[in-house]
This record gives C-alpha cells, sequence and structure tokens, in this order.
C-alpha cells in the first residue's frame, strides 16, 4: 500500500487546497460550535482541538483515511498480541503488562513477575531490605538508557517529591553523569539498579562496572552482590555479572525498549512512590487502551490526534513538532516523546522494505512552561515555519489557590490564543512589522485533570497509541530500530582496532 494512492489521499489533498486561503480565525468567525465542536473527552483526559487549521469534514476525512489504511484490524492485531513488529518477528504487546490478557497462561505469569518487583520495592521502601552491614538501603541508583531509562525517569518525577529511598537515574556514557548519582551516596546504604532490556547495552553495562569500581575503591569490605539488582529481558546475562536471581526482574522479550515502564523497568517508579501509585498508573494506561480499543474513530482521541499529525506532515509539511508541558514535574516529558516517536516513526521504508513516497515522523522538540516561553517562543510567534504545538496542562492548577499555578494555565492560554489569533487579539492598531504576529499557528491541548499516576498513565498511553496510528498511515513498522544499530556496530569495530 502506498498511501498517496488512496483516494482517500487524494481527498484530503484536495482539503488541503480549498484550506490554504483560509485562516483558524476564519474558522471560529464561521462555526459558532467549534470550540465545542473540537473538544474531545476521554475517561480521563481532554483535548481541545479547535485551534488546528482543520474543519469538521477535513476530520472526518482524515479518519476516512486511517480507516482506508486499515487502522481498526491493526489496533486489534496490536491489542491482542499479534505479530505486528514483523522485522523482530514478534508481538508489541506492551498493553498487556497493564490490563490482564486474555490468554491466562500470560495473564498469570505477567501479574506474577509484578508482584515480585513490586514487593521488593515495598520491602525495600520499608526498609526492610539491607546491605552488608546491615543498614537498609537509602539511595537507589538506576542505571539504564533509553527506553529503559526515559519513561521511568520522567513517570518517577512527574509524581511529585518523594523521601526515601532516594532514586536517582544515570544514564549518559560520560561519567559526570552516575558522578552525579552517586555523589553524597553511602555505599553501604546504596543499591545499584540496572535496568536494559538486553543487558548488553555499552553504555548501561560500563556504568554498571564503573558504579562496582566506586564501591571497591569506597567500601572494599563490601559484598556487592548485597548492593545490587536488576531488570532484564536476559535474566542469565545479570545472573553471569554476579546479580542474585531473587533480585532479577524479568519481561518479556515483546516489550520494546521505549514502551517498557510499565514492566518491572518501572521498578525505580514503584520505589519511589509505592506499589499504590504504580497500580494507579497502570489503571489510568490501560483506561486509554479501552479507549483506543473501544471508543468511535470519530471520536478516537489517540485517532485523532494521529491523524492531525499527519495532516500536519504529509499536508502542510511540518518538519517539526513541539510539546510544551506546563509542569514542571513534566519536564522530561518532551525527552520521553523524542524518543517514543522519533524511534518509532523515524523510518525511510515501508513494511515491504519500498522506499517510503512520503515524509514520516517530524523532528519533535519542546521544553516546560513557562521557560519556553522565554527561550523558543519566539520563534513559535515569529519563526517563518508554523509548528504544530501540543500544549499540556493540569486542570487542577486553576482550583489549587496557588496563584502561580493559576496564572501558569492562564498564560498556557494566552499563548495558544496568541498562536491561533495573532497580534489581532490586542487590537486594530498598526503596528510596525516587526512587532507584528501573525498567528494562524496550529495547537491542541490537552488537560489533565490532576497531576497524579492515574492521568501520567492515560497521558503516555495516548501518546504511544497516537505514535501508532502514524505508523499505521505511513505504513511503517513503529516498533523496530535498526538506524541505532550501524553505531553500535562501528563502535565495536573502532574499539578491536589495533591501538584503540
Ligand atoms: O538505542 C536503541 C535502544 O535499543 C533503545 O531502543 C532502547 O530503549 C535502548 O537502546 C536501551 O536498550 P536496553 O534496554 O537493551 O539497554
Amino acid at each position: 500500500m502506498n498511501p498517496p494512492d488512496l483516494p482517500e489521499w487524494r481527498t484530503l489533498a484536495e482539503r488541503r487546497r480549498a484550506l490554504d486561503a483560509v485562516r483558524i480565525a476564519d474558522l471560529f468567525d464561521d462555526d459558532p460550535q467549534r470550540a465545542d465542536d473540537f473538544l474531545f473527552e476521554t475517561p480521563l483526559l481532554r483535548a481541545d482541538l479547535s485551534r488546528n487549521k482543520v474543519d469538521s469534514g477535513t476530520m472526518l476525512a482524515l479518519v476516512a483515511l486511517a480507516r482506508a489504511c486499515g487502522l481498526e484490524r491493526q489496533r486489534n492485531d496490536l491489542l491482542s498480541g499479534a505479530v505486528v513488529n514483523t522485522t523482530e518477528g514478534r508481538p508489541a504487546w506492551h498493553t498487556a503488562l497493564r490490563s490482564a490478557p486474555a490468554d491466562p497462561t500470560a495473564a498469570a505469569g505477567l501479574q506474577a513477575e509484578r508482584e515480585r518487583f513490586l514487593d521488593f520495592a515495598e520491602q525495600l521502601r520499608a526498609g526492610g531490605i539491607t546491605g552488608t552491614v546491615g543498614l537498609p538501603l537509602e539511595t537507589v541508583v538506576c542505571i539504564g538508557i533509553g527506553g529503559s531509562d526515559l519513561g521511568p525517569r520522567l513517570v518517577t518525577e512527574a509524581l511529585g517529591p518523594f523521601g526515601r529511598p532516594r532514586v536517582r537515574f544515570a544514564s549518559n556514557l560520560d561519567p559526570a553523569d552516575l558522578d552525579a548519582a552517586l555523589l553524597d551516596a553511602n555505599p553501604h546504604t546504596t543499591l545499584l539498579l540496572a535496568i536494559s532490556k538486553t543487558f548488553s547495552t555499552l553504555e548501561t553495562v560500563e556504568n554498571l562496572q564503573a558504579a562496582l569500581r566506586w564501591f571497591k575503591t569506597r567500601a572494599p569490605e563490601l559484598d556487592p552482590s548485597a548492593h545490587l539488582a536488576a531488570v532484564t529481558s536476559h535474566p542469565e546475562r545479570a545472573a553471569a555479572l554476579g546479580i542474585d536471581s531473587t533480585r532479577v526482574f524479568t519481561f518479556p522479550e515483546w516489550v520494546g525498549g521505549r514502551y517498557s515502564l510499565w514492566s518491572a523497568c518501572g521498578l525505580g517508579i514503584a520505589i519511589a512512590h509505592g506499589r499504590a501509585a504504580f497500580g494507579e498508573l497502570l489503571l489510568g494506561a490501560a483506561a486509554m487502551d479501552e479507549h483506543f480499543a473501544q471508543a468511535p474513530l470519530e471520536r478516537n482521541l489517540p485517532v485523532l490526534l494521529g491523524m492531525l499529525g499527519v495532516w500536519h506532515v504529509n499536508f502542510w509539511e511540518a518538519k517539526t513538532r513541539a510539546v510544551v508541558p506546563y509542569a514542571q514535574q513534566l519536564r522530561h516529558l518532551p525527552a520521553y516523546l523524542q524518543q517514543l516517536e522519533m524511534e518509532s516513526l523515524g523510518k525511510q521504508v515501508d513494511r515491504a522494505g519500498l522506499p517510503l513516497t512520503i515524509d514520516s515522523a517530524p523532528v519533535v522538540w519542546g521544553e516546560v512552561g513557562t521557560n519556553a516561553q522565554h527561550s523558543v517562543f519566539q520563534f513559535l510567534h515569529q519563526g517563518t515555519s508554523a509548528v504544530p504545538l501540543d500544549i499540556v496542562l493540569i486542570a487542577a492548577n486553576e482550583t489549587s489557590g496557588e496563584r502561580r499555578a493559576q496564572l501558569l494555565n492562564q498564560y498556557a492560554l494566552a499563548q495558544a490564543d496568541a498562536l491561533a489569533w495573532g497580534d489581532r487579539l490586542l487590537g486594530e492598531e498598526a503596528r510596525p512589522s516587526y512587532r507584528a504576529a501573525p498567528g494562524d499557528r496550529p495547537s491542541t491541548l490537552i488537560w489533565l485533570p490532576r497531576l497524579d499516576a492515574r492521568s501520567v498513565g492515560a497521558l503516555l498511553a495516548l501518546y504511544e497509541h497516537r505514535t501508532f496510528v502514524q505508523s499505521v498511515v505511513w505504513n511503517i513498522n513503529a516498533f523496530d530500530q535498526w538506524g541505532v544499530e550501524i553505531g553500535k556496530q562501528l563502535l565495536a569495530r573502532r574499539a578491536q582496532a589495533p591501538g584503540a
């Protein structure tokens, strides 16, 4: 299937031409109902799509394209654990981690492992796990990279402050990263938690070895095995490094790295925030899975957001998209989405291995609001390209009674209005061109009711499914990442070269 050959694609191309001279402001002027019609609710999240240059007919045409590309069948394949990652011959069944799959054996296995790692987290939180000299382990350093780091790091911070054990993350090969994580840590009360699906990722293995050397230098008498735990799909490799099997937590090979925070890879989240919070996170994601599976495509939020992404990339030539969460605790969201979207969708061939004739993933970037307003919003308002923007807000800020939290939301809405309508909202008086802001720039508002585990789970599942929807239309495999292998292989060659 070459998507541009579909009649639905040609319909959209015509609609694009028809909207050429139309401004977002005109769409509001022409349709008094627009603000209501473009507000979409899921059980947990709300999204306002009205500030995008799209009318109701185009939304329906986008959904028609999704249908013509086989979205419903492919969604059902994804959610039922069929082999959707064809280049690696396996499912991408991360949704089974948050709602019991129909197969009782698979469900029991997943639940048993979840109980194991959540028990471990609770024991640590209760001070029941001690190091070699009998002191409770109080500092947990999670060592992992990519999907074994970004999701757990994002959620651990998103759920707010926590006490002991304190949970820290180290990912970069640059020694400064692990040094910072170990700063002021006492080896006798420190646990190293190595998280790696393959347990062969260079950064993680090197950092783990470096951390073991830190133990040896700082406390030579200590038995490191009492201070180690691991999460992996290859427990035998963790065992080879001397990690006790009772502290090795596993997850199936069919969980992709960037989709793995729902598995034992999220152990750091559970250690920081507890079993109940982790359960809430899964419930929130499961509610979004249910919405994705059941809601009519015309009101299905992951479908609508994914298809708006297609609209922006393929019909308005958007080369980038930005994400600005108005919540300091969500400051890692852009980095997480960069991996989710660019590793999943940064592909140049389709599922049959043929070159794509259309653009796929845009560059994803972003920064937390309001900081972004003082760095990148100049570009968004007056730069030469219109960048589709997601603004993520917390509704509870409005009733929090905290002036800064209320202002935060007002500021986000003011930015969205300025992007859509431009300076004309300030009145019609003439202003020099350098002060003019044309507006007509698309943005989407995504509201979480409050910043809690359930809402965060729903938000991240929303973005996972949004990504999948785009992969269906672009006819690409969202679950492999062969591009990153080349650099790894070249490094191996360099490392073997004489004199390296
Ligand atoms: O860099 C590619 C990648 O395979 C990611 O997809 C993955 O999340 C990351 O490396 C880490 O891999 P692992 O969990 O096997 O250490």
